[in-house]
Formats: C-alpha cells, sequence, structure tokens
C-alpha cells in the first residue's frame, strides 16, 4: 500500500487548472453550429457550470501515466460534451426542469429542440474524437454510448418496480459508471499504457462512478433542491428504487414496504409523503446503508492505485474519491 499523501481540493484544482480552461476553450469552440438553437443549447449548458469531474478524471489519468501532449485536452472536451448531451437528454426522459440550479433546457427550448441539440453535440463529440486518428478511442465511444443509452432503456422498464441491487448495480454502472470508466481508460490510451494498467485505472473510474450514482441517489433522497441545482425526491417521484430506497424494501415491515412501493406506483407523494418514506429509510439504516456501499465502492477505487507511479496526479487521483463520497451537490 502506499503512503503517498492525498492531495487537498486547493491543490487539485490548481494541478488542472489551466488544463480544464483550455478544455472549456475546445468545448466552446466545438460546439458553434450555423443553426441557432444548437449554439445556444450547448452555450447554456456550458456556462451554467457543473462540476467537470469526467475531464478531470482524464487529465488526471492521462498525466499520471507519463503524458503531457494535445490529445486530453481534445478527449476531456469529448468526454464533458458527451455528458452534457446525456443530460439534455436525461432532463427530456426524467422531465425535470432544473439542472445546474437554471431551468433546464428542454423548459426553455423544448424536448423537440433539445433532443436534436443533444444529437448534434454527441456527433461533434464523436467528431472531435476522431481527430485522435484512433480506432481504440472509437471503440471505447461507441461501446460507452451503447451502455448509456441501454442503462437509461433498462432503467424505463424497471420504473414503478422494486427492483433488487443487483439491477440496480447494472444499470448505474450502465448510465453513469461507464463514462468514468472510460474517461481513465482514454487517459491510458493516450499515454500507450499496457492492458493491464489500462484494466486498472479502468477500475478507478468504474468504482469510483458507481460511487459517484450511489450518492447521487443519496442526494436526491436528502439534499435540498437549492443546494443541488436539480429536482429532489425526482427518483421516487419517477417510479425509480435507489440503492437506500431497495435497501428499505428488503428489511421493512410489510406496511413499510407498502408504502414505498405506493409512491413508486403513484408517481407521487400523496398517499404517502416525503417525510414518511424519509421516516422509513432512517429507521432501518437505509441512507446509511447506501453510503457505506458508497464508501466501500471509493476505497475500491484508491485500491486499484495500488500500482501506479508515484506523482502529484496520483495524489489526485487519491483525493478523488474522498470528493465524490462528501459532496453536496
Ligand atoms: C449528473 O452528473 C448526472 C449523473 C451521472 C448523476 P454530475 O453530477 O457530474 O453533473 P454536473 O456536470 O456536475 O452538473
Ligand atoms: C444520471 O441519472 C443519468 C445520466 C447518465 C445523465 P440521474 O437521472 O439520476 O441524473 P440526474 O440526477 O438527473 O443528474
Ligand atoms: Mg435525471
Ligand atoms: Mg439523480
Amino acid at each position: 500500500m502506499s503512503t503517498l499523501a492525498i492531495a487537498t481540493a486547493k491543490e487539485v484544482f490548481d494541478l488542472l487548472h489551466d488544463d480544464l480552461l483550455a478544455i472549456e476553450r475546445e468545448f466552446g469552440s466545438e460546439s458553434v453550429s450555423s443553426v441557432a438553437a444548437i449554439t445556444e443549447i450547448s452555450g447554456y449548458l456550458r456556462e451554467g457550470g457543473g462540476k467537470r469531474i469526467r475531464p478531470s478524471l482524464l487529465l488526471l489519468s492521462a498525466k499520471s501515466q507519463g503524458y503531457s501532449g494535445e490529445g486530453m485536452i481534445r478527449l476531456g472536451a469529448v468526454v464533458e460534451m458527451v455528458h452534457t448531451a446525456t443530460l439534455v437528454h436525461d432532463d427530456i426522459i426524467d422531465a425535470a426542469d432544473t439542472r445546474r440550479g437554471r431551468p433546464s433546457a428542454n423548459t426553455t427550448w423544448g424536448n423537440a429542440k433539445c433532443v436534436l441539440a443533444g444529437d448534434w453535440l454527441y456527433m461533434q463529440a464523436f467528431r472531435t474524437a476522431l481527430e485522435e486518428r484512433n480506432f481504440r478511442i472509437l471503440d471505447l465511444l461507441i461501446g460507452l454510448t451503447q451502455q448509456m443509452v441501454e442503462g437509461e432503456l433498462l432503467q424505463m422498464e424497471k420504473l414503478g418496480l422494486a427492483i433488487g441491487e443487483e439491477d440496480y448495480n447494472s444499470l448505474i454502472y450502465r448510465k453513469t459508471a461507464c463514462l468514468f470508466e472510460v474517461s481513465m481508460k482514454l487517459g491510458s490510451v493516450l499515454a500507450r499504457a499496457d492492458a493491464a494498467t489500462e484494466h486498472h485505472m479502468g477500475e478507478y473510474g468504474r468504482t469510483l462512478g458507481m460511487a459517484f450514482q450511489i450518492v447521487d441517489d443519496v442526494l436526491d433522497l436528502t439534499a435540498s433542491e437549492e443546494v443541488l441545482g436539480k429536482p429532489v425526491a425526482s427518483d421516487l417521484r419517477e417510479g425509480k428504487a435507489t440503492l437506500a430506497v431497495i435497501h428499505a424494501l428488503e428489511n421493512g415491515s410489510n406496511g413499510e414496504r407498502e408504502a414505498i412501493q405506493t409512491v413508486l406506483t403513484d408517481r407521487n407523494f400523496e398517499n404517502a409523503t416525503h417525510t414518511e418514506i424519509l421516516d422509513i429509510l432512517h429507521r432501518h439504516g437505509s441512507v446509511d446503508f447506501a453510503m457505506n456501499t458508497a464508501f466501500q465502492y471509493a476505497e475500491s477505487a484508491r485500491v486499484a492505485l495500488n500500482g501506479l507511479q508515484d506523482s502529484e496526479y496520483k495524489r489526485a487521483l487519491l483525493w478523488v474519491p474522498d470528493f465524490v463520497v462528501s459532496r453536496d451537490r
């Protein structure tokens, strides 16, 4: 086990500052179209901020493996563009009205325009990636896109159902962890790492991504919309059973199970309030269970870095899991 000190948030911010700025510029210049709606929608989302965690991972992966070329700026923009496109589509699917503390794009431009703008942005990400002239990169991005679409579709099929942990895990891998995994692997591809190293970097991304979505799902249950910048309690209202809810369904009394199932079926809180559901979750330690699962994934991510050479970038990668599990938005 490495004794390398974990970086601080300020150190990571300073370490990535210039490259993240370059990625913003790349994203900005790549999302201009002669059709105004496309430029407006992608500009609106870009300016809305966001944590930029995926491009940060790509940069740290590439740099920790000795890479220093321009490809990481390009591919950093690619993963953020893919992420942005999926957010536009996700908010249409979820009928969400806020994103990043502002009205979501679909409320301003409508679903039809947003579907098309999302498609355009998705393809622009591929066009940008193509500039690397590397089939491995396209292979990873195509596999990723198929996983993400499958994830959203599977989720739709499971709406309103009391799914188990196995279904939940396969869902969150596809919709979220896969992009974290691919962001890390792209860093390995740029650095021309061997297959074993790429696998370990991918494992870091996958487990970190699992922790990330579990925390996102806990925040949906426990956070406030002001802090989160997007709707809260929306998963239950959309009929989605997430990890804490799954735990309560498996450990609660018949009455408690019924109350939760009613909300999932009705897709509203008319017959059981959000507070009542939260009380059930707390009574069974279900939120703690979900957070503990996230902590375990975060630890697996750190362990996946064991073979990686010590550097300031590795120190930063050791910090990210802490950030992911302690974030409030
Ligand atoms: C939101 O991702 C979608 C999920 C996978 C939960 P982020 O929480 O990274 O969103 P931004 O980019 O910071 O807004
Ligand atoms: C993330 O799932 C799905 C994506 C890959 C965009 P959510 O539906 O939980 O994401 P948020 O909570 O809307 O950001
Ligand atoms: Mg959503
Ligand atoms: Mg969510």
